[in-house]
């Protein structure tokens, strides 16, 4: 390799390394500030509820004045519960997850969840000069878990999500549903009591989803966490949820809820789960009738 190439290299490596840091940064200080708020919020409910919203609005400045995207939402997530939230594109499920994150804050109303929640998103959003494992690792660094204690976790995590042997692998050489595998167990290193999940899985093909359902439905099932999961897809919510729960449009409102008694693990093509996704389907096909 002539110096040239091996300078840019290095500069380059040199700037990923810098973004990292101020990424590792940026992270580490968004928790501890979310720490900081998450005790104010920590109160008798803390415990009871893995999270609780009453009343919570919320308005975006828009061209023409004031838009209202949510507007008093009550919503209750019990320890160990798994609750969808489903919706027409647009409906605000996204604003109202990242409101439960911490991530922005409500117009009006009141909301508590039982410590920091951990968050997975669509993209995976690893960082692609580290490998698996040390992606996974950077959220045990961020909480303080000693060195001498990472590998061992990270390799649990890794068996978990059935990604025994990737701790080397680099992000471009694993495949979209090993990349979101990767990214639950980053999400899980965060030792959350509420995972919360929008649409991670809308980008995959079928028969690689279906395999992430079975996976997160067993993981829940052994961890015991407390899952609100994003989808606008009917089917998805039911074969997940033991509760599903419907957001109206413009603006998003709770617009009905149904308890899924049907025992895991389901598959989307079991009658159950086929019905009562077509009961839903209706229900959600009125409301962007009714509000476009
Ligand atoms: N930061 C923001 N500023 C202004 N408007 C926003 C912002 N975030 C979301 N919105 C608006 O809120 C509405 C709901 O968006 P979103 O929560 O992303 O919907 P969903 O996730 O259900 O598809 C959209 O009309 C969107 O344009
Ligand atoms: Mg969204």
């Amino acid at each position: 390799m002539r110096s040239q190439e091996m300078t840019t290299m290095a500069t380059t490596y040199a700037k990923a390394e810098k973004a990292a840091r101020a990424a590792q940064a940026a992270e580490a200080a968004e928790a501890a500030e979310a720490a900081e708020t998450g005790s104010a919020s920590e109160s008798a409910d803390a415990g009871r509820y893995a999270a609780r919203l009453r009343h919570v609005s919320k308005s975006f400045a828009g061209p023409g004045g004031e838009q209202l995207v949510l507007d008093d939402i009550d919503l209750d997530v019990a320890p160990g519960e798994f609750v969808t939230l489903l919706g027409a594109s647009g409906c605000g499920k996204s604003t109202l997850l990242n409101l439960v994150a911490g991530l922005d804050r409500p117009s009006a109303g009141s909301l508590t969840t039982d410590g920091r929640p951990a968050l997975m998103f669509q993209e995976h959003a690893l960082f692609p000069w580290l490998t698996a494992g040390k992606n996974i690792e950077l959220a045990l660094r961020l909480r303080g878990v000693p060195a001498s204690e990472r590998r061992a976790r990270v390799e649990e995590l890794l068996a978990l999500v059935r990604l025994h042997g990737a701790y080397g692998k680099r992000v471009h050489e694993l495949s979209g549903g090993m990349r979101q595998r990767v990214a639950m167990a980053r999400a899980l290193a965060q030792d959350s009591r509420l995972l919360l999940m929008d649409e991670p899985f809308a980008a995959l093909d079928a028969i690689t989803r279906d395999t992430l359902h079975d996976e997160l439905t067993r993981i829940w099932q052994e961890t015991g966490l407390s899952v609100l999961f994003v989808t606008h897809n009917v089917r998805e919510a039911v074969r997940l949820a033991q509760r599903v729960v419907l957001l109206s449009s413009r603006p998003g409102r709770v617009a009905r809820e149904w308890t899924v008694d049907i025992p895991q693990p389901r598959r989307v093509e079991d009658a159950p789960v086929a019905e009562l996704s077509l009961q839903i389907t209706e229900v959600l096909r009125g409301e962007i009738r009714r509000h476009g």
